[in-house]
């Protein structure tokens, strides 16, 4: 298994390029279902969560063509698929595949949608709380599905004729069960309102898809969103996002070891409450034309207390790297996580480093240290592993960070675009 040693104690300075957003490249693929026509993705991050997907989606039948690079094009310029799902084979996402990835069981609501059936496993992902499926079987009952549990699948049918619209009160902001009702009342016959919807980017970019392929969706970006079914959709060209997740978690690094670093592509208003957490605690964060530049001296880091909350609050896929970041900071700093009940694995693992944290609850408490040492640490989810990359960044001394197969299911070239800045890293195969 592979791993990532690192020394730390170098600034950052340059140019990281980020790629496109794993969390909307995911559900973009998985709307491809809703037609037998092309959907053309550009700016397709190159990870394992994404090939993962492709599996998924040829098992369903369809197509997935990748586009060469052109000519004088960089290896940081995502790529371009194309999806085509001309005819669905088959409605069943299996066991073995829908078990790696969460977001792979969102297919029940384009199969259900196109198909009038379908068969999914229940998922699985990142061992960050038990993550159930109710808000989906409630929103797809919703829309006239009948749903069973059967041997682990959920076996959901549409009413002769397809789904109909109809209201969906999500108890929860859930950006999953946004996305997944969202596509299949595309298809549904009326008009169907998702209540206390998710207004994350990632939701933008999919709606944005879907009108392209003929969809009527209106209120993208506020709490209730509505859906006029149509009868059938097309093809599109739509271009992933860039990844907020990601650029977040760089200018988390520079925060933390210093530098100056341009993070090209970034869109700051996709991250901005942890823009402004950022520059609180004692980073210059400046919007340019082609990014956002993140600069700190060699100044102390200010500890400040942050809750975290559904978009436009701060997001919980950066509490990880925001906790590393406030080990080093001068002063205490409580940290609120309201979306998963156990999103905190990362802290025994932080604790390795000297890191001084205690968690009761939904609260854990940072209390900075002068120093991190460098240690031997285990990746235990997707976020939580690059957050020990960040703490390894600071540290003096090496760092080994294992288990990194949960870093490439989110982050395209994490050493390369890092070590380009300066820093000290390299992956060992094996
Ligand atoms: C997505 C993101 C993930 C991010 C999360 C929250 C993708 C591929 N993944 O995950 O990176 O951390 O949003 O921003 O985009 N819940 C239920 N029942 C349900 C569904 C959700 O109780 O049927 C709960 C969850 O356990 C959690 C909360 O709702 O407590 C929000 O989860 P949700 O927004 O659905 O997360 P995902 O869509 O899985």
């Amino acid at each position: 298994m592979d791993r990532i040693r690192l020394i730390g104690g170098n600034e950052l300075n340059g140019e990281i390029p980020i790629s496109g957003a794993k969390n909307a490249a995911l559900p973009l693929m998985i709307a491809s279902l809703l037609t037998d026509e092309p959907l053309v993705l550009q700016n397709v991050p190159r990870l394992a969560d994404v090939k993962l997907l492709e599996r998924i989606l040829e098992n369903h039948g369809v197509d997935i063509a990748v586009h060469g690079r052109r000519r004088g094009e960089q290896e940081s310029v995502g790529q371009t698929m194309t999806f085509h799902a001309a005819d669905i084979v088959d409605t069943t996402a299996p066991y073995d595949l829908v078990s790696k990835m969460r977001a792979s069981f969102w297919v029940i609501g384009p199969l259900l949608a196109r198909c009038h059936e379908a068969r999914v496993s229940l998922p699985g992902g990142c061992a960050i709380g038990t993550r159930p499926v109710d808000f989906f079987i409630y929103g797809l009952e919703q829309l006239g599905a009948s749903i069973e549990i059967d041997e682990g699948y959920v076996v959901a049918k549409a009413p002769k004729g397809g789904l109909i619209g109809g209201l969906v009160h999500l108890p929860k902001v859930s950006v999953g069960a946004t996305h997944t009702i969202m596509m299949a009342a595309t298809l549904a016959r009326g008009v169907t309102t998702i209540e206390n919807a998710a207004m994350e980017p990632e939701i933008d970019n999919v709606a944005n898809c879907l009108i392209a392929m003929g969809a009527k969706i209106s209120g993208v970006g506020t709490r209730t969103i509505t859906i006029e079914g149509v009868e059938k959709l097309h093809g599109a060209t739509i271009d992933v996002i860039p990844d907020r997740i990601e650029t977040g978690t760089f200018a988390m690094a520079v925060a933390m070891t210093g530098g100056n670093v341009l993070l090209s592509g970034a869109r700051a208003e996709h991250l901005q409450s942890a823009l402004d957490i950022l520059g609180q605690v004692g980073a210059t964060i400046t919007n340019e034309v082609n990014g956002i530049r993140v600069q700190r001296n060699g100044n102390g880091l200010q500890a400040i207390d942050a809750e975290i909350d559904p978009f436009p609050g701060f997001p919980t896929d950066l509490q990880a790297q925001f906790m590393a970041l406030m080990t080093r900071a001068d002063g205490v700093s409580h940290i609120r996580e309201t979306i998963f009940e156990n999103r905190y694995m990362h802290v025994a693992e932080l604790a390795r480093f000297g890191a001084d944290i205690k968690v009761d609850g939904q609260v854990a408490t940072v209390t900075g240290v002068p120093q991190l040492k460098g240690a031997q640490v285990m990746a235990t989810d997707l976020r939580a592993s690059v957050s020990l990359v960040i703490a390894g960044l600071a540290a003096k001394g090496e760092t080994v960070v294992n288990r990194i197969y949960h870093l490439d299911r989110g982050f395209e070239r994490l050493e390369d675009k890092l070590s380009r800045c300066g820093a000290e890293i390299e992956r060992i195969a094996g």
